[in-house]
């Protein structure tokens, strides 16, 4: 079972990408992957719980006939740093193999999350495998992950709302904030 913390009362959230923002930027991301899919069907590999919000936003905004399908990950470490130690709790239900595999992820920050996936996923042979994150944070790449579709690129800080958490917390909110004093 889950323990839920009580939401960080001393934490202060500025806004940082708005609503609107997020839903214009998701339809430029949508047409640029209806030019690049032309002819194909997409599987998205949303990587749970982060991405939820954006792949429900983008998968209605692409006009590319599309499935979905769930991954789970965790990565160990603090609220909010990666240890790079990366554990598949739920794996696909679909079969990847000769499918053209879209990971949708919310934020590729070390960039070892990313990669750990990437490589289970190019060792069940999908006919091409491409990866699609709402955030890229670059300040603390360790990794070089090759992301083919980017929603906003931010250096560093962290971030909540629109599906992003910090302790399960603030994944309602409809901007994107930076939390400070977390
Ligand atoms: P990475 O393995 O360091 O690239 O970590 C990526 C994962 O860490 C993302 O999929 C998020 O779930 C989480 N993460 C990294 N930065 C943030 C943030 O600013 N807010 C919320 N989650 C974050
Ligand atoms: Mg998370």
């Amino acid at each position: 079972m889950t323990t839920l913390n009580a939401p960080l009362k001393s934490a202060s959230l500025t806004p940082l990408i708005s609503a609107d923002q997020i839903a214009a930027r998701i339809d430029e991301l949508a047409c640029r992957i209806d030019q690049d899919y032309q002819g194909k069907e997409i599987l998205m590999v949303a990587v749970l719980k982060g991405s939820f919000l954006f792949v429900a936003d983008l998968i209605r905004a692409v006009k590319t006939p599309s499935i979905v399908d769930f991954v789970r990950l965790a990565s160990y470490g603090s609220a909010t740093r990666s240890s790079g130690i990366v554990e598949l709790r739920k794996d696909l239900e679909l079969s990847i193999k000769d499918r053209h595999v879209l990971i949708i992820e919310d934020i590729v920050d070390s960039g070892l999350t990313l990669e750990s996936l990437r490589s289970m996923l190019l060792n069940r042979q999908p006919a091409s495998l491409r990866i699609c994150t709402l955030i890229n944070k670059t300040a603390h790449r360790e990794v070089e992950a090759p992301v083919d579709y980017v929603g906003f690129t931010m250096e560093s800080g962290f971030i909540v709302g629109y599906g992003l958490d910090l302790d399960e917390q603030y994944r309602n909110l409809p901007d994107i904030c930076l939390i400070e004093g977390a």
